[in-house]
């Protein structure tokens, strides 16, 4: 029975799994900080829709970095196939902002605000426990170890400033309705980390050759994980971080832009 390092160790010697994971970890990135920049050009208040911008900034950084490192091993960047692109399905649950919704020029009011940040802090609880995951796994790797702990840190900033915000909506006499859609996004976020996990852990274990037991037990520990999530959403919690996006109002001759954001943490 492979145990989880070694199942990893197998994965980076083996350049076709290697290229799998770090490929799929730069497109789903890149995918995450996707229509970030349009929500918080929807977003009347100027303090949130800078943190929204930060956002959108940090998720393009987090896709880089990862673009880099597979390419430093000699790969590039390529679209994932329909099974493993865990954005479309997660929107195909309804999670998250629609794309109707985007492309109408209408300021987000309340109610969007919660559909935003509840997608947003069910993704971005997802990304924590993968990165952590990560970090556990891939220990006899210190340079990708280092790379996901960067990563890491700013996902639960992000978690931070969701949970923060969705707080501060819910004390001003909306936590029916946070907790609501909160537990609506978690399921659906369940339901398509489900169906992506299963479809990576299968290619995976076909690349490396993995024993049929070692595939039965991959597949009932994702269908746990996926039914402890479904059965069990929990509520509104508290932010790990406190201010976890602080971004000063800059002066007017500096107005960030979306682009310019991107800059900075490039
Ligand atoms: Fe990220
Ligand atoms: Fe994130």
């Amino acid at each position: 029975m492979l145990s989880r390092q070694s199942f990893f160790r197998h994965i980076l010697a083996n350049p076709e799994s290697r290229e799998l994971l770090f490929n799929s970890l730069a497109v789903g990135e890149a995918d995450s900080a996707v229509d970030l920049d349009r929500v918080a050009a929807h977003v009347e208040d100027g303090a949130l829709s800078r943190k929204i911008y930060r956002h959108f900034a940090e998720e393009t950084k987090h896709a880089r970095l990862f673009r880099k490192h597979l390419e430093g091993m000699g790969f590039s960047v390529r679209p994932l196939p329909p099974e493993l692109d865990y954005e479309t399905l997660v929107r195909g649950h309804a999670m998250g902002t629609p794309r109707s919704r985007l492309d109408d020029p209408r300021p987000f009011d309340t109610e969007d605000l919660v559909t935003f940040f509840c997608g947003s802090k069910a993704g971005e609880e997802r990304a924590c426990a993968a990165m952590a995951d990560l970090i556990d796994s891939l220990a006899e790797d210190p340079g990708t170890v280092a790379l996901l702990r960067e990563i890491y840190d700013d996902e639960i900033r992000h978690v931070s400033y969701a949970t923060e915000e969705l707080a501060r909506i819910a004390a001003a006499g909306h936590r029916s309705l946070v907790v609501r859609r909160l537990r609506a996004a978690r399921r659906a976020e369940a339901r398509a980390n489900r169906t992506v996990s299963r479809a990576f852990m299968r290619r995976l274990m076909e690349i490396i050759g993995a024993p049929r037991i070692v595939r039965l037990f991959a597949g009932v520990a994702i269908d746990v994980g996926f039914a402890l999530r479904f059965l069990f959403p929990g509520g509104l919690d508290r932010p790990l971080v406190a201010d976890a996006m602080h971004t000063p109002e800059r002066p007017k001759h500096l107005t960030a832009r979306p682009a310019a954001a991107t800059r900075e943490l490039s």
